[in-house]
């Protein structure tokens, strides 16, 4: 098997905190490592396994190590990382900057290269580095360089996934610390005006994302339907319907954002698995060129609103995968003019299409191409250049 540098395309896999938040043991994790291989998540490039808060005991021993609880993960974490990889996938925890964790656990500050070694002794692939009881006397970013530091002379080869949530400028200093993620937006919850916000709130900030440091949009909601056992991420607001979770998973496809699934995988239904296991909008958001996706704003002008807009990604072949997206609450056409993508009528080409949620070609198409979607919808084409 080739080997791909480490984060060189936005990561694939699935995080425990969007259903289960404090609720995770090591059986949960290893039924989902079992799912990730009969249900196709590793087929389709899903990979990692992350474990996020609540793994550890409240202290750490006489030497400042950390414990992982016995309760929740009774044959520790180098047993728990054995069998991720058993199964060829790789295992993610999670700590922080500051002196605790959101959830109260012991974060690395000043333990920093002592954790990055625990990590790299237990075997894992990836750390989730969040931003809670930061000291106010320290930058965030001097405390990503040095995570970055300790991980990158760990002995092992460590994702760095940093979680500052988008705060204190990350997008000017994230790629120079190391990190090969960031996270820019504050939590998602399983909602459509949630969705909703982050999409827009990242439009202005495509050129940021890129090979080596992903813009993170946050993990996904797809197929959770309400079932967090936290209410503010989803249980008291009642989740969203399949139109809007492919939606989200086609905004962050198409915005190069790592996709990590957050719901219970083992109950997943057949929308929800046919969502995440697109194979064409996956190939869209792990292409290799990894380039932001541009947005263009639908004719005619008049009833141009930021809730309804086009976003186009360069691809590495020379095709473009062209979204439009509907996040208003009523049906639209979407009129593309090819000219707004560099293709003048006089160039001689028309554009072959593929819809990637139906998964068929649309036939060919000259000058223009005018979906109508549907409110809160999307769809989503990858365009090849044939010539008249
Ligand atoms: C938040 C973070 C979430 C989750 C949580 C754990 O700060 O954004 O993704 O990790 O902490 O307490």
């Amino acid at each position: 098997m080739s080997h791909t540098p480490l984060g060189l395309k936005p990561a694939l896999g699935w995080n425990s905190w969007n259903t289960f938040t404090w609720d995770i043991n090591e059986q949960l994790i290893r039924e989902v490592a079992d799912r990730f291989v009969s249900d196709g998540y590793k087929d389709a490039g899903y990979e990692y396994i992350v474990i996020d808060d609540c793994w550890s005991l409240k202290e750490r021993d006489a030497e400042g190590n950390w414990i992982v609880d016995s309760n929740k993960f009774p044959s520790g974490m180098k047993a728990l990382a054995d069998y991720i990889h058993s199964k060829g996938l790789k295992f993610g925890m999670y700590s922080c900057v500051g002196t605790h964790t959101c959830a109260g656990y012991p974060g690395s500050f000043e333990h920093e290269f002592q954790d990055a070694k625990q990590l790299a002794e237990w075997g894992v692939d990836f750390l989730k580095y969040d931003y809670c009881f930061k000291p106010r006397h320290m930058s965030g970013e001097l405390l990503y360089k040095r995570m970055s530091l300790a991980l990158k002379n760990s002995g092992r080869e460590i994702l760095f996934s940093a979680c500052n949530w988008g705060e204190d400028n990350v997008y000017q200093w994230i790629r120079e610390s190391g990190a090969h993620m960031y996270r820019s937006t504050h939590d998602i919850q399983d909602q459509w005006e949630s969705i909703k916000k982050l999409a827009l709130s990242q439009l202005d900030k495509t050129s940021y994302t890129g090979s080596f440091c992903h813009n993170d949009m946050d993990m996904l909601v797809v197929g959770m339907y309400g079932g967090s056992n936290n209410g503010f991420i989803g249980s008291k607001i009642g989740g969203c319907n399949d139109l809007e979770y492919q939606t989200h998973f086609a905004l962050w496809s198409m915005m190069g954002s790592p996709l990590m699934i957050g719901c219970d995988i083992r109950s997943a239904n057949e929308a929800a698995k046919a969502t995440l296991l697109n194979p064409d909008l996956i190939a869209i958001n792990q292409d290799l060129e990894g380039r932001g996706a541009y947005r263009i704003k639908p004719e005619p002008q008049w009833f141009h609103t930021n809730e309804v807009f086009i976003l186009v990604k360069v691809l590495t072949d020379g095709d473009l995968a062209i979204g439009f997206f509907n996040l208003s609450d009523d049906q639209r056409e979407i009129s593309l003019q090819f000219w707004d993508l560099g293709l003048p009528y006089a160039s001689g080409f028309s554009l072959s299409l593929y819809d990637c949620w139906e998964q068929q070609e649309l036939g060919v198409f000259t000058e223009r191409y005018a979906p109508t979607v549907p409110g809160h919808g999307s769809h989503v084409v990858r365009a090849k250049l044939a010539r008249r």
